[in-house]
């Protein structure tokens, strides 16, 4: 049976850069299914432990973590917001640790990071690789895709980018198959 490969972009952004470089590099994958998901979809109040306490935990933070459970692998690009993970890509973790602290569960991942300057988003690719670590993600590599308008052109990415991200992927289908 193939394995199962969720992968979606930190952003809530319709344009969302995260979410064009995560639809190429999920044209790269061939060894497994890909769920290519969109954290739009999710219907998340910003987490409050009064709106946990008085209303529970919302039914898309379940829907979420039921996606998470079914997953082999992950395949994650977040964007930069401030240095950090954007509100709406922290907001979905935080409600789904209180569903469950192991979300990722040793579970390999490669966690991506684009933004229109040279970095990348840098920092926020740090903060993420050591928030979902903690929450039991094996983190197999990383990339900054910087300068996302000079480098990406209509879903093909530039050689540089091809080349670091096949060998991110050349890991994780050792790790899974
Ligand atoms: C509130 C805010 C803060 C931002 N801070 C940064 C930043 O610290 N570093 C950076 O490279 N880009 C920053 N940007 C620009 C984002 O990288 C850019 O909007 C990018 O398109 C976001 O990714 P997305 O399109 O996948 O949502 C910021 C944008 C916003 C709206």
């Amino acid at each position: 049976m193939s394995k199962k490969i969720l992968a979606f972009a930190g952003s809530n952004s319709k344009q969302s850069i995260n979410a064009r470089l995560i639809n190429s590099v999920v044209g790269m994958v061939d060894f497994a299914e890909v769920d290519n998901i969109s954290i739009r979809s999710f219907d998340l109040p910003l987490y409050g432990i009064d709106y946990e306490k008085e209303i529970g935990i919302p039914d898309d933070a379940h829907k979420f973590n039921d996606l998470i459970k079914k997953a082999d692998a992950f395949i994650i690009s977040t964007p930069e917001h401030n240095g950090s993970l954007p509100v709406a890509f922290k907001n979905v973790i935080d409600w789904v640790s209180r569903i469950d602290n192991d979300i990722f569960n040793d579970k390999p991942m490669v966690l991506l990071s684009s933004s229109p300057g040279k970095r990348g988003g840098l920092s926020s690719l740090g903060h993420a690789e050591s928030i979902l670590s903690r929450l039991g993600a094996e983190i197999l590599g990383t990339y900054a895709f910087g300068s996302f308008k000079e480098r990406y052109n209509n879903g093909s990415l530039d050689e540089e980018a091809q080349l670091e991200i096949n060998n991110l992927l050349a890991k994780l289908e050792d790790k899974i198959n």
